[in-house]
């Protein structure tokens, strides 16, 4: 019996020493400590032994109950004492892993322009106006001193909603609109961005849906100068100091005298190059006074008082700045573009 149970003690100390999980030393504990484990078992047993043997077979099952508890509650606490260490372990931060880059999305080369030049206008003391998209016939045409059946009308292929109603062809019917609803307040002095539409074919230069920048300034006694002096102060701030403007005849039928006005060539700096067609010169915008007949329908009658008015493409003026060839790719969403600008500080 002795013998038995020293052998059983041997193979429950062995069998501990693998045991490296919770669930498995309980399984141990039970299976040797338990109510219906080996010890027990054996103390059970004790009734067919002699009275000698009874007292020394007691005391070596206590002893060895003893000893494997012992050792049991040793093992125990450093199977937990690991498992705690692993789990702190897990939750430690490794400050050596690099980190993930986030996806950074880049403001779109077209906004970027049109936030640039608000800044510069609204350095000039200029504030943003918006207009509808949808526009009557009245604000877009009539208004402007472009009454039915004037030739002139060919110059803007509208898309008519109907015979009263269409796609604004331009900024312009904003002019309109702000004289009307500021009269006889003085002195205005806005800039409207927005997309306007035209039936054209889109090519590398045409898109039936691009964006221009509309500006009017209205008060006492302004003149041909100021505008002057407003578009070069312009075109020195979105190109650099040493930028150029000459300002050529043209016609609209809002705006009287009319002109464009150029700039010189950014990228040949006058010299000629294929991007300015070898003039040395580019087009950006149109302006000219504002007709009297625009003043007089916007409710601004009185002698005297005088405004000039520009309107430019934005998508033109992107082009030139970001060297973009065709000015579908301002729609087209390639991230290959625009992931270019994420890193343009301008
Ligand atoms: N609205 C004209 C266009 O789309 C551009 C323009 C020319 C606007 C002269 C003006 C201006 O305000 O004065 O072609």
């Amino acid at each position: 019996m002795l013998e038995r149970l020293q052998a059983m003690k041997d193979q429950a100390l062995a069998d501990l020493t693998n045991k490296d999980d919770i669930v498995a030393l309980e399984a141990w504990r039970v299976m040797y400590l338990g109510k219906k484990g080996e010890l027990s078992t054996a103390l059970r047993s004790m009734g067919s032994l002699s009275q000698e043997e009874r007292p020394v077979v007691g005391q070596v099952v206590n002893e060895i109950r003893a000893v494997l508890e012992q050792t049991f509650e040793t093992k125990r606490s450093q199977v937990l004492q690991k498992a705690a260490n692993e789990e702190e372990r897990r939750n430690q931060l490794d400050i050596t892993l690099p980190g993930r880059t986030p996806f950074l999305g880049a403001e779109h080369p077209l906004q970027k322009v049109i936030r640039r030049i608000e800044d510069i206008f609204l350095g000039f003391g200029f504030t943003i106006e918006e207009g509808p998209h949808v526009e009557t016939d009245y604000f877009n045409f009539e208004a402007l001193n472009l009454p039915k059946d004037h030739p002139a009308r060919d110059m803007q292929d509208t898309f008519y909603i109907h015979s009263e109603l269409l796609l604004r062809t331009h900024t312009s019917p904003m002019q309109a609109r702000t004289l009307l609803a500021r009269q006889p307040e003085l002195p205005v002095r806005i800039i409207v961005p927005g997309r306007v539409y035209r039936r054209d074919d889109d090519d590398a230069t045409h898109s039936h849906e691009f964006t221009q920048m509309e500006g009017l300034v209205v008060d006492h006694g302004i003149s041909m100068s100021d505008l002057k002096g407003v578009l070069l102060t312009f075109a020195k701030e979105l190109f650099g100091e040493h930028q150029q403007i000459r300002l050529r005849p043209s016609f609209f039928p809002f705006t009287e005298p009319s002109a464009e006005m150029d700039v010189r060539c950014i990228y040949c700096g006058g010299d000629g190059c294929s991007t300015c067609k070898h003039t040395g010169w580019i087009e950006i915008l149109g302006c000219g006074m504002v007709h009297p007949h625009v003043l007089t329908m916007g409710g601004y009658h009185e002698e005297g008082i005088t405004g000039f008015a520009f309107g430019m493409g934005m998508e033109r003026i992107a082009m030139l700045l970001y060297g973009i060839t065709d000015i579908r790719q301002f729609y087209m969403n390639d991230l290959r573009l625009l992931d270019q600008f994420t890193q343009i500080a301008r």
